[in-house]
Order: C-alpha cells, then sequence, then structure tokens
C-alpha cells in the first residue's frame, strides 16, 4: 500500500467514526430531550374525583339531596350495608337504599359532605324514614381509610350531643361493595319531571346518569337545591322559555 493510499483510507475511516459518533450523539440528545415538548400537556393532570357513599332513607331522594352542591360531578343511586350478592330492587335483602357521590375534592370535602348528610334525614327515626318504613332505608355514614372514620365518628358524637332524649341510630360502616340499582331508579326525581328531561335534549340513560347537569335537575325537580340555586334555575328555564328553545346544557 502506497502512502497516500493508506491516508485516504485512514482519511475515511475518521470520517466514518466522526459520522457515526454524531448519529449516536443525536440518537442520545433526543432521547434527553424530546423535540416534541410542545405536546406534553401544560395543565397538571386533573385531580382524581373523590367519592362517598350514604344511606338516608329512599335512594330517590337521598341522590337528590346531594346532587346540587358545588362540587359534586355524579350521583348514583344503589345498595350497599350488606352482604347479598347483586341485591336488585325488588329483592334487596340486607342492604340499604344508599347514594354515591362522585366529587372533587378541592370544592367540596368529605367533612362538608357530612354536614349535608345531618341536616338531610332524621337520624334518630328507628328504622324507617318518614313513611318508609323498614330497614332498607336505615342511615348509615359509610368510610373508606381511618380519616373518614374518625370524621363520621365526630360528627355523629356532635349530633348526638345535641339532644339526649333519643338515640342516632346512624351506623357508621367500613366501605363494601356499592352496586349500583338499576337504571329506573337513576334521577328518579327527573325522570318525573318529562319537561326539565326535554329541556336538556332527553339526554340518553347512560348519558343521563353520569351527567353533572342531570344530577343538579334532580336536586332541582325535587326542589332540594338551596334556595338560591334554585332561582337561579328558574330564571334560567324562564329564559329559555322566553327566547325559544336552546337545550339547557350547563347551569
Ligand atoms: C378508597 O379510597 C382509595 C383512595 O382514595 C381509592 O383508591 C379506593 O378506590 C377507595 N375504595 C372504595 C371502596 O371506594
Amino acid at each position: 500500500m502506497k502512502l497516500s493510499e493508506s491516508n485516504a483510507l485512514c482519511c475515511r475511516l475518521v470520517w466514518f467514526a466522526l459520522l457515526v459518533s454524531i448519529l449516536l450523539a443525536e440518537t442520545a440528545l433526543s432521547i434527553r430531550f424530546p423535540d416534541r415538548i410542545s405536546q406534553v400537556p401544560i395543565d397538571p393532570p386533573k385531580q382524581p374525583l373523590k367519592s362517598a357513599v350514604f344511606a338516608l332513607g329512599s335512594f330517590w331522594r337521598s341522590e337528590a339531596v346531594f346532587g346540587c352542591l358545588d362540587g359534586v360531578v355524579r350521583t348514583t343511586v344503589g345498595y350497599a350495608g350488606g352482604s347479598k350478592a347483586n341485591p336488585e330492587y325488588r329483592s334487596l335483602g340486607d342492604h340499604a337504599e344508599s347514594v354515591q357521590i362522585e366529587y372533587d375534592p378541592k370544592l367540596v370535602n368529605f367533612r362538608q359532605l357530612l354536614e349535608v348528610f345531618w341536616s338531610s334525614h332524621d337520624s334518630r327515626q328507628v328504622f324507617g324514614q318518614g313513611p318508609d318504613v323498614g330497614s332498607q332505608y336505615r342511615s348509615i355514614i359509610f368510610t373508606n381509610g381511618s380519616e373518614e372514620s374518625r370524621l363520621a365518628a365526630v360528627s355523629k358524637e356532635r349530633e348526638q350531643t345535641k339532644s339526649k332524649s333519643s338515640i342516632v341510630t346512624t351506623q357508621i360502616q367500613q366501605l363494601g361493595t356499592f352496586y349500583p340499582a338499576e337504571p329506573e331508579h337513576q334521577k328518579f326525581e327527573l325522570k318525573r319531571n318529562p319537561f326539565l328531561l326535554q329541556l336538556i335534549g332527553n339526554l340518553p340513560e347512560v348519558e343521563l346518569e353520569s351527567s353533572s347537569l342531570a344530577a343538579k335537575l334532580n336536586s332541582y325537580s325535587a326542589e332540594l337545591c338551596p334556595t338560591k340555586i334554585q332561582k337561579q334555575i328558574d330564571a334560567k328555564i324562564d329564559n329559555i322559555i322566553k327566547k325559544g328553545w336552546p337545550i339547557l346544557r350547563e347551569l
């Protein structure tokens, strides 16, 4: 091999090595600094919803008690507190009629839900609520974790001290399985009001069950929203009626 030839080969090898190292470096760089940063979501991930379950008499009414609260995203009626597998309305076994509340913990907390729970039924009535008689209407706070159990116990004690002449019957139970009830029991108060159903565009059942708007209007229909909100919704509905028929999409 002539000297010039071996120089040329050497140069080619050097170039090749350089090229490889540049390519490798690029790969390494692109791993460390992805060039698609703009596609990474800027908003922090939404805080997951929390869920609470209460039993306080007929679940038709219970669902309406919580549906209008700020921060409540979804309500579902169902069966909880017993041992029967797959309970149904006509054979719910040892379960209690219950409501599951999915809420945004930044807007409302378990303690506030407890306050609404206590102020929305008679926790001293034995074996029922109002005219609804039977253990399926018993009063229960379901808890998940020691902090919720503590808050529930404290609130029950406070409730008991309000009057010693009768016993607060409310039970505090660790939440087991919550069995959602049949569709016809979901948003029952709203379904009694075909006019309101029409106003929100006759949502299909699945949407009705998961919709915050339906949860609110379910309360409104039962006149269980706070007076101020009840009036705001009245005004909004009046306005829609006056203007024609845009569908009510939010409150
Ligand atoms: C209890 O709370 C934890 C944490 O918030 C949650 O992951 C879990 O699903 C809850 N359990 C029930 C039965 O709701």
